[in-house]
């Protein structure tokens, strides 16, 4: 009956007309439960401020309102979920559960996209193109459909106009922030705003994304263990994006193998986040779950590009250099990390507050033995350390974390996290040794320079 993801009915009119009717529709229920999801924050707030309130209630209440909303903002409720105590633990478990999934497409509205995509003998490419959607994507869905050479291929094709339901929710994630900033000034995080926008920004840009996966080929060709799909150029424009389709089965079906084949696991998806950030200064920012899968062998299929995030050499260094500076005791070496990161206003307090939470952080690290990631890393201790952490904060005046610190802990949570499922022994040491014992910050700007030239990609100022 209806064929756009609004369920209601377009006036008659062009392809054009009929998207952005629908589409208007969509926003307007953006709009809607964007508005339930600050009145539940604004409760929330309200709460936490007089002190009152079932916090697990509260969250419950949360997830409800975010229930009805499929769009962005989802992802940036995932992400804020990774960052340590910026919400309460109740809501930060509650919010990692929802998927960022836009509404699917209806088949009329598939067909009209294509032609809006690929021109009216779209088809013609195509020896099948299902029109129901293989996959949800957050701002749009995937198809799997097959060429006329043969080849399977993912389409991820996009609603038409999303870039003001991101920017609605950017405007919601804003109020969320301030709302935060009121009651908790332990982390200022304009920074972390500025970060989410910008690469959000850059999710909606498909050409971009398919300028990442061939960087992302490139810098993982001798990686025989990850792979990522070739993107088929001439079917895939700003809004659809065509690419290899790889088959694999989810990462979480294998919590219960035994322990040589979750190792081995754990190992593939270890270097398929590392080895791009320490030999390039790349990080895929959104390990989520659906964006891997496992092959029959074990391989990695590394999917979903829209969030690559590129850092300068010197930030890379201040990585490298803090694990030192913790395995030598070395104050001063810290000191100029944290500097490389762009934390301003280290006072010795704000110095040890920071040391305390990298040495839980980088702990895993720093054993040379094989061992889980849980040993220091989880649960309790986890929330304790986070909440020391977090207080010390608040004394010390609080902290604005930097920019590039915002998807490189979120890898670096994500990552955790599935080592955690996996439950992986492995002695993380000499894996992280094996990609950084010589390293250089001159061969790594080379070699970035290079790689981002041949990619037409550039370092964000
Ligand atoms: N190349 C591919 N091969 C097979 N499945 C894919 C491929 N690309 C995407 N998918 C499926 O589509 C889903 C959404 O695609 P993704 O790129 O993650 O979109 P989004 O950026 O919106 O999260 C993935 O979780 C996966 O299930
Ligand atoms: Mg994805």
């Amino acid at each position: 009956m209806s064929d756009g993801p609004t369920g209601s009915n377009h006036p008659a009119g062009s392809d054009r007309q009929k998207s952005e009717s629908s589409f208007g529709g969509r926003f307007r229920r953006y709009a809607q439960v964007s508005g339930t999801v600050g009145a539940a924050a604004a409760r929330f707030a309200g709460r936490r401020m007089t002190g009152g309130g079932d916090s697990l209630e509260q969250a419950t209440e949360l997830r409800e309102a975010l229930g009805g909303l499929k769009g962005p903002l989802m992802k940036v409720a995932q992400m804020m979920a990774t960052i340590p105590e910026a919400l309460p633990a109740e809501y930060a478990a509650e919010l990692a559960q929802l998927q960022s999934n836009a509404p699917p497409m209806g088949k009329p509205f598939v067909r009209r996209r294509m032609v809006a995509e690929l021109g009216t003998d779209w088809q013609q490419h195509f020896q099948e193109f299902p029109l129901d959607a293989a996959a949800a994507a957050s701002l749009g869905q995937v198809h799997k459909a097959v060429l006329k050479d043969g080849r399977t291929v993912a389409c991820k094709l996009q609603y038409p106009n999303i870039a003001a339901a991101v920017d609605a929710d950017l405007g919601q994630l804003k109020f969320i922030f301030a709302i935060y900033r009121r009651y908790d000034k332990a982390i200022n995080p304009d920074r972390i705003y500025e970060e989410i926008s910008a690469r959000l920004h850059e999710e909606l840009d498909y050409a971009h994304e398919a300028q990442n996966m061939g960087l992302y080929r490139d810098i993982l060709a001798n990686e025989p263990h990850v792979h990522v799909p070739g993107v088929v150029p001439e079917l895939s424009t700003g809004r659809l994006l065509t690419m290899e389709w790889l088959e694999g089965e989810k990462l979480l079906s294998f919590k219960t193998a035994d322990a040589e084949t979750r190792n081995a696991l754990a190992l593939n998806m270890f270097r398929a986040w590392y080895v791009p950030f320490y030999n390039f200064g790349v990080i895929h920012g959104d390990p989520h779950l659906g964006n891997y899968t496992v092959r029959p062998d074990l391989d990695i299929n590394l999917l979903d590009f829209g969030c690559v995030r590129l850092f300068p050499p010197r930030f890379v260094k201040g990585v490298i250099d803090l694990f030192w500076a913790l395995m030598r005791n070395d104050r001063e070496l810290a000191v100029e990390a944290y500097e490389s990161w762009g934390f301003t206003g280290l006072t010795n307090e704000v110095i040890d507050v920071l040391n305390q939470w990298a040495t839980f952080l980088y702990g895993p690290l720093m054993e040379d033995r094989p061992r889980l990631i849980q040993e220091t890393n989880a649960g309790r201790e986890g929330r304790e350390v986070a909440g020391k952490v977090h207080r010390k904060l608040k004394d010390v005046g609080g902290v604005m974390p930097p920019r590039e610190f915002v998807f490189m802990d979120r890898a670096a949570i994500g990552l955790g996290s599935v080592f955690l499922h996996l439950n992986a022994e492995i002695n993380w040491h000499q894996m992280f040794m094996e990609l950084v014992s010589d390293f250089d910050v001159a061969v790594l700007e080379k070699r970035q320079a290079d790689v981002l030239a041949a990619h037409r990609l550039e370092l964000a100022a």
